[in-house]
């Protein structure tokens, strides 16, 4: 079976302050949604992609079609739009097996990065993050800001996107997540939900990449125009 790719672009960008769902934010001229499927057309592993969209929302739904993929309403949360994702790749069509889900606002994200992700899957992997190297010394706080040690950097990864699973497995934690009760505003990225509900299942790790961060406050927008002008054109 194939792989579908979920990208998510249902959040509003409160932090990075535009007044407008961050992914409609330009990005060298072009909304960070755009330099996001890019990057999901370009590694070339996609049989059909899902972008979660802001509800009422017609401009970010109309550059989904317009890159041949499927706008689904998003809900309140992105573990919600996950779902929302899930739900429609459910009634529609078949054969999909296997899921990547993606943030939009890491719209640099490297094509590599999807490919390397996608082959682990293939291969037999049913979780996939990957992850990179945390740069700052780590410190463990009390509630009063007390210091209580360094933690080892050594072993700590920072985890970004596309993650990838067996659909089948993302469609059983997130079910399990729901009938758990657990507030989706708590859950901030799908892998942790195997973690939580599937605990036999390894999830495995593959390297990412700088240029996969999440444009999320007004300075990774910064630096974001700095990668693209350091791009071939
Ligand atoms: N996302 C989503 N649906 C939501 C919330 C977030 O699809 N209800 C998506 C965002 O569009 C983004 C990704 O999840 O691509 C990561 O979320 P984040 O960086 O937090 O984006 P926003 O929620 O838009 O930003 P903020 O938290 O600052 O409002
Ligand atoms: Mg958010």
């Amino acid at each position: 079976g194939g792989f579908a790719v979920v990208v998510v672009a249902a959040g509003s960008g409160t932090r990075l302050g535009h007044g407008i769902p961050k992914a409609l934010v330009p990005l060298d001229g072009r909304p960070l949604l755009e330099h996001a499927l890019r990057g999901v057309a370009e590694a070339g592993i996609a049989d059909r992609v899902l972008v979660t969209v802001p509800a009422g929302d017609v401009d970010l739904s109309a550059l989904a079609r317009a890159h041949g993929a499927l706008p689904v309403t998003g809900g309140a949360s992105r573990a919600a739009s996950v779902r929302a994702a899930l739900a429609v790749l459910g009634r529609t069509g078949p054969g999909c097996t296997a899921v990547l889900v993606h943030d939009a606002a890491r719209c640099l994200t490297p094509p590599a990065v999807f490919r390397s992700v996608a082959r682990r899957v293939r291969s037999g992997a049913r979780a996939v993050v990957p992850v990179l190297p945390v740069a700052d010394t780590m410190r463990r706080v009390d509630e009063a800001g007390r210091s209580l040690g360094t933690v080892d950097r050594t072993v700590l990864r920072a985890v970004q996107t596309p993650q990838g699973f067996d659909l089948a497995l993302l469609r059983a934690v997130d079910r399990a997540a729901a009938e758990a009760g657990t507030d989706p505003e708590t859950v901030t990225d799908d892998a942790s939900l195997v973690e939580t509900h599937a605990p036999g299942v390894v999830v495995q790790t593959v390297p990412g990449h700088e240029h996969a961060f999440k444009i999320t406050r007004p300075l990774d927008l910064v630096l974001a125009e700095a990668v693209l002008r350091g791009r071939a054109p």
